[in-house]
Order: C-alpha cells, then structure tokens, then sequence
C-alpha cells in the first residue's frame, strides 16, 4: 500500500483572529479516551426494539474548561451508539427539538436522519428533502435483515447536512449476528468505536464554520468519539476498533507509530471473507473499517500512537497528524476472543456482494464526479438539478436484483470525492485498471475516489424499489450540490411512486 496518494487538502483559510488561542487546546494525548453510551429502548416486544431520540442543543466540554455549544442526539455529540440485531427491528422516534434557527448562522435547522449503511424503505432512508422542521416528528423503520456490520445515523438534512453533522448530529450504530457473535474475534471490553471529526474552534469555544467556498473544512482538532487526541489504556492483548471518519471533508492516511500492520477484519457492509494486513490505511469521510491492533508485544508502559499521515495545514499549532494514542498498562485481564478470525482464517464467507463478478453485470455505467462551472456535480447533475424535476430526475433506473457494473471517474483533479450509493453493499472491483487495496476487499457503501481516480463496482440492486441518493461524502460538496438519484425499478416500469419529501426549494 505503499504508492497510496495522498489526500489533498486546501490550507485552512487564516481566520485566525477569531481562532481560541493555541494555548487552550489540550496538548495530545493528555486527556482520556471516551466511547458514546449505548441507548436502551424505550420499550421492546418480541420482534422490534422502540427507541425515542431527541434532536437538540447541548453544550459540551470538548476544550477542557470550555464550553462548546453543539447539535447532538439526545444533547450529545457523538450521539448514543444504537445497537441492533439481526432480525429485530428498530423504530425510531426523532423529534427535532433543535432551534428554529442556527443561533449564529442563522439558517433554519430543518433535519433528515439518515442511517448509512441500511437497505432502508425509501421512506425511511432520510431522503435529503424529506426534511423535519424545528417542532417536527418522523418515526423511522429499520428492518436490521443485514449481516452484522458498523453503520451510523448522521444528519442528512437539504443544503445543511454539512453544518448539522459538524454541529454534532451523528453517531454509530451495530448491528450485530449470530455468526459476527460466534467468531473469536475481540468483543466486549476489548472493541471500541473510533469516531474520527475535525472542528475549529473560535475564542468563545464555539465552533468555527469554514468551508473554503463550500470545496471543505478543515479543523486543526482532531477529536476522537469526541475527545481532543485522547489517551487510550490497552492490556497486552487485541482490541477491535469500529472506525469511522465522521469528518465533512479531512481524509486520513492511518499508521501506528510503531509502523506494525494492522488486521483489517470489516468493511462498510460488515466482515470480509478473510482478514487484511496493512501498514496503512487511507479512510475518506464515512467509510468504516474494522482493525484489530494487537499490544501483545508491547511493554507496560509502552506508548502506541495512531497517526496520520501526510497532512497540511496551515496554523502553527497543528497537530493534525496525531490522532489518539495507546497506553499499555500490563497483561490481560482475560484472553478471551483473542483472534482476527476464525481458525480458518475465515471471517464471513458469505460476505455481501462478494460473491459478484463482472459476467454478471447485466448493465455498465459511468459516472463522472467533477467541478463544472463552479460547481461540483455527478455526470453534470446536481440536487438542484433533481429538485427542478420534481424528484423525478434520475442518473440510472437499474432493475430490482439486477447486477450493475458502475465505472466512478473523478475529473477534478485537485479533489478526491468519497462516493456513496444509497441502499447496496458494492464490491470495488478495479482502482485506475488494477486490483483495489487489500483492505478494500469486503462490502462497501463508500467509495474513496482520489485525484484522477477511476474506480469500478459491482452492486446488486435491492432489496427494495424506489428513489436513493448518490453523492459525494464531503458534506460541504454534497450541500453545493453534488448528488443525484437513481432509481430502482419493477420489471417493467417507468417511472415509480413519489417519494415522500416535504422539500424547501
Ligand atoms: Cu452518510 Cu447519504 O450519507
Ligand atoms: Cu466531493
């Protein structure tokens, strides 16, 4: 993985003067790893689990002794972790108490709650215009029928998904399985969620908000699932992290200190068929990777850092090439479920979409990502594009549990554009002509599609018909205005039902 480009990043706009003072961050590594509480249920029955979430206002103590205002779940940013099993569905009450307003930008704080990584019912996919205002209610279904996997519920809200995500509106939520269960892979104690977000902040400990001419935001503060660099205790055994860059718009190249490989034992979609080793990782925004890291060989004492690489940034305190560090304190308390795989070496032989194959593409299509006449847009399509056609605009119409082959070109060059398909697990089959990473061979819902990249995939389309968006994962992007819709249809039809959107312009 050694020839992986790097992601580009614009120099964060000196905007310096309203910045806090370098000398109330914390310095790395001081201040102590967190992990979100996991929500319980309002109530459950035999088939489904209720739960009740609050949009609204809260006010963290990210900078230690300031206090930040956030949007969070239920207050809290990252929100409670759901976690759900397979089989058994979730409803979920949203109720967005959020101000009518941003109190400091200004625009309404309308909300779509979307869970990325579901087969979702249209309905219930948080379509960006099928918006909640300040005051409303949407009661979401989601029917967990899928292998075991990390996905996360994040704001998906119309032309302010980037600001309601980076105000706080995300988290993640597990879907768990019998056979996820039933592999000696780390659980419990030993696995973690990493919850990877950038944030500026100003003299007041409020939130900066520049998107460099909506192309991306850039903080100086790396937090993990919340906390600024925080220190993670580890016993010399395995840990399994559930990663997830829930940044707008910062790619991460990730790499231990110590330069050791990590296992990576699950994708977007869930577990791979068999584990990967690499020395490096790049994550573009809302890919999830599982990684086991083993502290076995280290020494009490001993200090691991996650990093990461080759970052640029402009302001003089930047430690964006840092983010967290282990801390081994001694050996394990128990050594149970110590593996990355089963003796094997299997993992999910029946992983989702890795049984296709080329022969069984019964269409092929390209979709070009770019920047055309200041604005960035799919095959020359925008949101706008589609809100003008009522919603019935769309860039493909692939027929129900059909194979589709998609070629996904970035023609801008200066930009790397995370391409995310609504409703499938996809398989990357080729990255500009070759094989993909190795890490990159299990399901995947996002695609990173650097500079210049052309990357091909295979998704079956379903389990259900409707409308679902495709667009780029920079919130910022995605807000001006780059993404569109497919459709996935019946046998023999044109066009489908509505979907359901109560869309501002
Ligand atoms: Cu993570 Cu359409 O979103
Ligand atoms: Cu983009």
């Amino acid at each position: 993985a050694a020839a992986v480009a790097l992601p580009l990043e614009r120099v964060v706009s000196a905007k310096s003067a309203s910045r806090i003072a370098s000398s109330k961050l914390p310095r790395p590594y001081t201040l102590p790893f967190k992990v979100p509480p996991v929500i319980k249920p309002v109530r459950s029955d035999a088939t489904t689990d209720y739960y009740h979430i609050a949009q609204r206002t809260g006010v963290a103590e990210i900078l230690p002794g300031v206090k930040t205002p956030v949007f969070g779940y239920e207050g809290i940013s990252p929100g409670p972790t759901i976690r759900a099993t397979r089989g058994r569905e979730v409803v979920l009450r949203m109720t967005n108490e959020l101000p009518a307003r941003h109190p400091r930008w200004g625009y309404e704080a309308w909300t779509s709650c979307h869970l990325h990584g579901s087969a979702s019912l249209p309905q219930y996919d948080g379509y960006a215009s099928d918006i909640t205002r300040p005051g409303q209610v949407k009661t979401y279904r989601y029917p967990n029928t899928q292998d075991a996997r990390t996905l996360w519920y994040h704001d998906h809200g119309v032309h302010h998904t980037a600001e309601n995500a980076y105000m706080g509106l995300a988290a993640q939520y597990h879907l768990v399985d019998p056979l996820e269960q039933s592999l000696p892979i780390p659980k419990g104690d030993y696995e973690a969620p990493l919850i990877l977000t950038d944030k500026i902040f100003n003299s007041n400990g409020e939130f900066i908000y520049d998107d460099n001419g909506h192309s991306g935001l850039y903080g100086d503060v790396i937090l993990v699932n919340g906390v600024p660099w925080p220190l993670m205790k580890v016993e010399q055994r395995k840990y399994r992290f559930r990663v997830l860059n829930a940044s707008l718009a910062r790619g991460f190249r990730l790499q231990l200190s110590t330069r050791d490989p990590m296992t990576v034992i699950g994708t977007d979609g869930g577990l791979m068929v068999r584990p990967q080793t690499t020395a490096q990782l790049r994550l573009g925004m809302a890919e999830r990777y599982e990684i086991v890291i083993d502290f076995a060989k280290y020494k009490p004492g001993q200090r691991v850092e996650l990093r990461n690489l080759g970052v640029k940034n402009s302001v003089d305190y930047d430690n964006t090439g840092k983010i967290m560090a282990f801390e081994v304190t001694g050996p394990a308390k128990s050594l149970a479920d110590n593996a990355v795989s089963d003796p094997d070496g299997l993992l999910n032989p029946q992983a989702p979409a890795m049984d296709l194959a080329p022969a069984m593409a019964v269409q092929k299509r390209k979709l070009e990502v770019e920047r055309k006449n200041g604005q960035w847009v799919i095959s020359g399509t925008t949101w706008a594009d589609v809100v003008k056609s009522d919603y019935r605009k769309v860039v493909a119409k692939p027929k129900l549990d059909t194979v589709e082959q998609w070629e996904i070109v970035n023609k801008s060059g200066g930009w790397f554009h995370p391409v995310h398909i609504h409703l499938v697990d996809f398989k990357i089959i080729e990255r500009n002509g070759k094989a993909p990473f190795n890490y990159e061979l299990g399901p995947k819902d996002v695609v990173y599609v650097g500079e210049n990249e052309t990357v091909k995939v295979l998704a079956r389309f379903g389990p259900h018909k409707g409308r679902y968006m495709i667009h780029c994962h920079n919130l910022p992007h995605e807000d001006h205005d780059m993404m569109t819709q497919f459709e996935v249809v019946g046998d023999s039809e044109g066009e489908g039902d509505d979907p359901i959107t109560s869309a501002p312009p």
